[in-house]
C-alpha cells in the first residue's frame, strides 16, 4: 500500500489530510509536532528512513503571523530550515514532498487575483520565512509540489470564524477590518486537494511546481464575519452581535498583512481535475460540524 507521511498532524490542515488519508487509499502516518519536531534534522531523517514514505505531507508551521515579528529566527528554523530538512531527507527516499504555503508571499497590492507566476514580495516576516521554505524545498526535492493557499479555517485549532463565534457570544459588537480581501479556506477541502495532489504526484512526478488553492470567491474579513454569524443565526444561535466595518489603521497589529491576497486557483484546477467549491458553502458545512461538536459537549 501506497504510504504517506503526514507532518504537522496536530494542526488544522494536517489533521484533515491524516483524517482523509485512508479514503484517497493511502496508510498514513501522521507526525504531530510532538512525534516529530521538523526542526531536528536527525529525527526527521530517522522518521523517513523508518516509514519510507511514498509521498510527505509538511503540514507544519509557524503560523503565528504576529508573533513571528519578535521571534524571526524560530519562525524561520520552522518555515525554512523545517521544510528543508524533510524535503531533503524525502529526496533520499525519492519520495515528492508536498509544501504548504501561503498567500503572505505577496505583498498585496495587485487588484487582480495573484497568478502562481506573479511577482513575490512578502511584506513580513511570516511570509518572508515560508517564502524561504517554498525556495529550500524546491532546492532539495526536485519533485516537489508547492501549494500556497489562504484564510484557512476550522472546527478546530485557533482561526478566523472560531475565533468569530468565540467573541460573538461574549460581545455585543465586534470591530472587523474591511478593507483586507482575500479566499477564505475550508481546512476540510484543502485536505482533500492535497489528498488530491498526493495522488498525481505519486503516479507522475510531472506535476512538480507551484499550485493556489482556496475556496471560491472572495471576501473582506468584515463581510466574513457577517456571513458566520447570519450562518449561526440560522442554526438557533440566539448570540449575534453587531458588527462593525473598520479600516486597518484602526486594529493595528504588529505584522502588517497585504490588503489584497486574492489567489488565482485556475491552474491548481487544470492539473489536478479539481474545481474548489464556494467559500460560504464550505462555511455552512464548518459551522455544522461546529455547532454538532457544541451540541456533543453539552449532552
Ligand atoms: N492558517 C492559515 O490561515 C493559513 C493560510 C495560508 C497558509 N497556511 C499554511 O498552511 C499550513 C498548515 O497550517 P494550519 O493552517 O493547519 O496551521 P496550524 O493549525 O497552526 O498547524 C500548524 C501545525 O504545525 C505545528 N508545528 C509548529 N512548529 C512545529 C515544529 N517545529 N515541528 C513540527 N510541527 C510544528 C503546530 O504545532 P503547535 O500548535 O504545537 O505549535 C501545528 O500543529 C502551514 O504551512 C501554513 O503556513 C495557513
Amino acid at each position: 500500500m501506497k504510504r504517506l507521511l503526514v507532518t504537522g498532524a496536530g494542526g488544522m490542515t494536517g489533521a484533515e489530510v491524516s483524517e482523509q488519508a485512508n479514503a484517497f487509499g493511502w496508510k498514513v502516518r501522521p507526525l504531530t509536532r510532538e512525534n516529530l519536531d521538523i526542526t531536528d534534522a536527525s529525527a526527521v531523517d530517522d522518521a523517513i528512513a523508518e516509514f519510507h514514505p511514498h509521498v510527505v505531507v509538511n503540514c507544519a508551521a509557524y503560523t503565528a503571523v504576529d508573533r513571528a515579528e519578535s521571534e524571526p529566527d524560530i519562525a524561520e528554523a520552522v518555515n525554512a530550515g523545517g521544510a528543508r530538512n524533510l524535503a531533503r531527507a524525502a529526496a533520499r527516499v525519492d519520495a515528492p514532498i508536498i509544501q504548504i504555503s501561503t498567500d503572505y508571499v505577496f505583498d498585496g497590492q495587485s487588484r487582480e487575483p495573484y497568478d502562481i507566476d506573479s511577482p513575490t514580495a512578502p511584506i513580513g516576516v511570516y511570509g518572508r520565512t515560508k517564502l524561504g521554505g517554498e525556495q529550500a524545498v524546491m532546492e532539495e526535492n526536485p519533485a516537489a509540489v508547492i501549494v500556497r493557499t489562504s484564510w484557512v479555517f476550522s472546527h478546530r485549532g485557533a482561526n478566523f470564524v472560531r475565533t468569530m463565534l468565540r467573541l460573538g457570544s461574549e460581545r455585543d459588537e465586534l470591530k472587523v477590518v474591511n478593507d483586507q480581501t482575500g479566499r477564505p479556506t475550508s481546512a476540510a477541502d484543502l485536505g482533500g486537494a492535497l489528498l488530491q495532489v498526493a495522488n498525481t504526484v505519486y503516479e507522475n512526478r510531472s506535476a512538480a511546481g507551484i499550485y493556489h488553492f482556496a475556496n471560491e470567491g472572495e471576501v473582506t474579513w468584515f463581510q466574513f464575519a457577517e456571513a458566520i454569524f447570519e450562518e449561526a443565526r440560522s442554526r438557533g444561535s440566539a448570540k449575534s452581535p453587531r458588527v462593525v466595518p473598520i479600516p486597518t489603521s484602526e486594529f493595528p497589529t504588529p505584522a502588517k498583512r497585504p490588503a489584497y491576497s486574492v489567489l488565482d486557483t485556475t491552474s491548481f484546477t487544470n492539473r489536478f481535475k479539481l474545481t474548489p467549491r464556494s467559500w460560504r458553502s464550505a462555511l455552512r458545512d464548518m459551522i455544522d460540524h461546529a455547532f454538532r461538536d457544541t451540541l456533543a459537549v453539552s449532552q
